[in-house]
């Protein structure tokens, strides 16, 4: 949720910092700013509601104003409108500090009053101007640096930031700080840089340092410092990380939407995710990633938390791993999990799910199994991320970067890495033979290219989505993995349509919600799994009395034209790893249905990719 962007430098700063606002856009923002600022000089602040076009517009393309240091911001609101007034950068009166923040101050309430008893003026609704105003106040109370009057303020303040902050004796330098949300420090040839994301600066740079909770630190032209909360200097400890991602992943190349980009990405993403794990002998590499036999050998269960579509890539797991591996699992939702009183398991193991490995509700889920002593697994897509760094284990997935806020590629990977690990324990604890588990593993090699064969249903999927341009109300039906697979199908097409859906387990329509099925009604019916079929099938031809419109989706083979009006076929798979197959015509429903209703897919409202508050 929103970015924040800094560079100081030899290069002129406002084009590189809309550069890097224009690349951390996919997080999700409702308005936008900049401050520049040069030693003896009023700084520049502009600032501007709505997309960031416009505050490129009212800068003249970044060219309307010369320092070699700034900084950026685009803002998710959380305190107050989304308007100029409450548009970061805020500042104090006499401009001593300017700063931007990403997260939420929640005792911002408290922290105000006190600054208004000592003479300070607000002019914005938000948290962040309690913030710099109390830097401010330290910085003059003290008459000490910057680093002094950050960790003053940091320790006083409850909640989650990100900040980048100019001060006035302090020219050509960022200050930082980070408790809770994404910051990661950069040094290139021609300066240093501070932002949110690595896209924000792969451009100019792939040397970065990550920042971890409760450091602050320095950015100069030429170099970057570190302190802790006591204000020593932790500069020598802080290791300088290479990325590995090419500049061109992040390019929209030939495609109109990253959605789309990332849709037809999922072969090759899953090929290197797989890759990553599969030895040449064909046996599962999580050994080296420090998950050792024994470890798993002592499970009697595994936790798993995550949200959203992560959750429902979860909830695929918890049929995989069960079923091949016969270790019971319990997938929660990590948002609903951390305040309940469950009594966890310690012979346990917690998978947390997360594309970006920065969504608070998941990470303090795994704070709560670390409570326990129970030992973390994370499958995140983003190296380095808090979740990652904070997580025992790491199984990483190969998506390379997701930019469109509904995820596509990333859920692919997160089954191809449930799917691996369901192998590996299912192996370790002798469940299945040798002979099963090389069917299985080849079968798992073979999603890729049947993934890419699924893919060409696009033209059929697109036609039929015209259908549902004007649908106020859709269901999707299906049962165990094919459930799934729907609550994953119905939020792709919440989120980026805006139409109402609902995902419901097949048996479960009986039970109420069959009295919403009348004529026209579009019901979409998953039916992967041959032991399931005729059930599901039954209820397809319950709405189908009820003169509702049935899409069934199913696998080459099964006979349910009697049951649905349109019909999608996935091509044959073991039903086990169906979901690969199923997920994909129900994304390119989706990103049609969106494209149709106007929508620009890539940036629905309300969203973020990054969900970095609770
Ligand atoms: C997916 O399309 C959504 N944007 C959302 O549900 C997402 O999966 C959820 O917020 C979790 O995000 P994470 O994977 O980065 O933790
Ligand atoms: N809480 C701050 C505000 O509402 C920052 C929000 C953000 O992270 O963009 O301005």
């Amino acid at each position: 949720m929103c970015g924040i962007v800094g560079y100081v430098g030899k290069e002129e700063a406002l084009p590189i910092l809309l550069h890097g606002l224009k690349r951390l856009e996919y997080r999700g923002y409702d308005s936008s700013g900049i401050s520049i600022r040069n030693h003896d000089e009023d700084p520049v602040i502009v600032k501007a509601e709505g997309k960031l076009e416009n505050l490129i517009e009212k800068t003249n393309d970044g060219l309307l104003f010369h320092s070699n240091s700034g900084i950026g911001h685009t803002r998710w609101a959380t305190h107050g409108c989304p308007t100029e007034t409450n548009a970061h950068p805020h500042h104090s009166d006499d401009y001593n500090v300017i700063g931007v923040h990403n997260g939420i101050i929640e005792n911002y309430q408290e922290l105000k009053d006190k600054l208004i008893r000592h003479g300070y003026t607000f002019y914005s609704e938000t948290d962040t101007e309690v913030l710099i105003k109390l830097v401010d106040y330290y910085c003059k109370k003290y008459k000490q640096g910057p680093i002094d009057a950050i960790n003053k303020t940091v320790v006083r303040a409850r909640g989650s930031y990100a900040i980048a902050l100019m001060c006035k004796n302090y020219p050509n330098q960022v200050w930082f700080a980070k408790k809770g949300s994404p910051l990661i420090v950069a040094k290139g040839e021609d300066g240093c840089y501070l932002a949110s994301d690595v896209p924000a600066i792969l451009k100019y740079t792939k040397n970065v340092y990550y920042v971890d909770d409760f450091e602050c630190g320095v950015i100069t032209g030429d170099e970057v410092k570190f302190f802790d909360l006591n204000g020593d200097d932790i500069t020598d400890k802080k290791v300088l990380t290479e990325i590995d991602l090419p500049q061109d992943s992040i390019e929209l190349k030939d495609y109109s939407y990253y959605m789309e980009k990332e849709i037809a990405e999922q072969p090759r993403a899953i090929k290197d995710t797989i890759d990553k794990y599969l030895t040449d002998e064909n046996k599962i590499d999580f050994p080296s990633l420090g998950i050792t036999q024994e470890f798993l050998n002592n499970l009697d269960e595994i936790y798993i938390f995550a949200c959203g579509s992560a959750y429902h890539a979860g909830v695929v797991g918890q049929h995989v791993i069960e079923d091949l591996a016969g270790v019971n699992v319990r997938v929660e939702l990590a948002s609903e999990f951390k305040y309940r009183n469950y009594k966890m398991n310690p012979r346990s193991l917690a998978i947390v799910i997360s594309q970006s490995g920065e969504t608070k509700d998941t990470y303090e889920a795994m704070i709560k199994a670390k409570k326990y002593g129970i030992k973390t697994l994370a499958i995140c897509n983003v190296k380095g991320s808090t979740i990652a760094r904070d997580a025992d284990y790491n199984c990483y997935t190969y998506a390379g970067p997701e930019i469109a806020v509904a995820t596509t590629k990333a859920y692919s990977c997160q089954l191809i890495v449930l799917y691996l690990f369901a192998l590996f324990l299912a192996r370790t604890k002798y469940a299945i033979d040798k002979e099963k588990y090389y069917e299985l593993i080849d079968e798992v090699k073979e999603i890729p290219a049947k993934v890419t064969k699924t893919i060409e249903c696009r033209k059929q999927v697109q036609k039929l989505s015209a259908r549902f341009t004007e649908k106020t109300n859709v269901f999707f039906i299906g049962r165990g993995i094919d459930y799934a697979v729907c609550m994953e199908g119905s939020l792709k097409l919440k989120e980026i349509t805006y139409i109402n859906s609902n995902a419901y387990a097949a048996g479960e329509l009986k039970h109420g919600t069959i009295s919403l099925i009348e004529k026209g009604v579009a019901v979409i019916s998953i039916a992967t799994q041959p032991d399931l079929l005729d059930k599901t099938v039954s209820n397809m031809v319950e709405v189908k009395a009820r003169d509702g419109s049935v899409v069934a989706l199913t696998t080459k083979g099964n006979d349910v034209e009697g049951a649905s009006k349109y019909q999608i076929y996935i091509p044959d798979i073991n039903p086990i790893f169906a979901a690969s197959l199923a997920v994909i015509p129900l994304q390119q429903l989706a990103f049609y249905t969106s494209l149709n209703r106007g929508i620009n897919p890539d940036k629905p409202r309300n969203l973020a990719k990054s969900v970095t508050v609770e």
